[in-house]
């Protein structure tokens, strides 16, 4: 990666982190769950309002550090509009861009792209995963009828 795309990397996740989106609290939620990344304490929570089989819209409040807080963003700016389905592929494909895998998935990755620069520093993946992985579970709880508890990045 060539140190101007580190830039632009970090320029969109400074600008995720000062302007969040989905930072208005969502009244009469249809899912929330809360996530802590253990290493650190920091913590997030999530509502979602969904129309039909589509989210409506999301909230993530995030206590945490600039690129949970960038991450938590993004998430809500990518899964307004889609399936649960179409959720947890995002979340997949996030969490191998973390991991510095390729791809092949046919989607606009948009400003999610810059989450690539975070796997140079392996102690920030747990911080960049924080949404994803609260999202995920928050879903699966939905699908299986089990209790939103709260969740952990792994
Ligand atoms: Fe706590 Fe990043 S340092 S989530």
């Amino acid at each position: 990666m060539s140190e101007q795309l580190s830039d632009l990397y970090r320029d969109i996740i400074m600008e995720h982190y000062r302007f969040p989106r989905g930072k208005i609290p969502i009244a009469a939620p249809d899912i929330t769950r809360e996530g802590q990344n253990p290493a650190c304490g920091d913590e997030i929570e999530i509502k979602v309002k969904m129309d039909g089989d589509k989210v409506r819209d999301i909230s993530v409040d995030c206590i945490g550090c600039a690129i949970s807080i960038a991450s938590g963003s993004m998430l809500a700016d990518m899964i307004r509009g889609k399936t649960l389905a179409e959720a947890k592929k995002i979340a997949r494909i996030v969490k191998a861009l973390l991991k510095g895998e390729e791809v092949n998935e046919d989607i606009e990755l948009g400003d999610l792209d810059a989450l690539r620069g975070v796997n140079k520093f392996p102690v920030r993946i747990k911080c960049a995963m924080l949404s994803w992985t609260t999202l995920v579970d928050a879903i699966e709880a939905e699908e299986t009828g089990g209790i939103n508890d709260v969740s952990t990045t792994e």
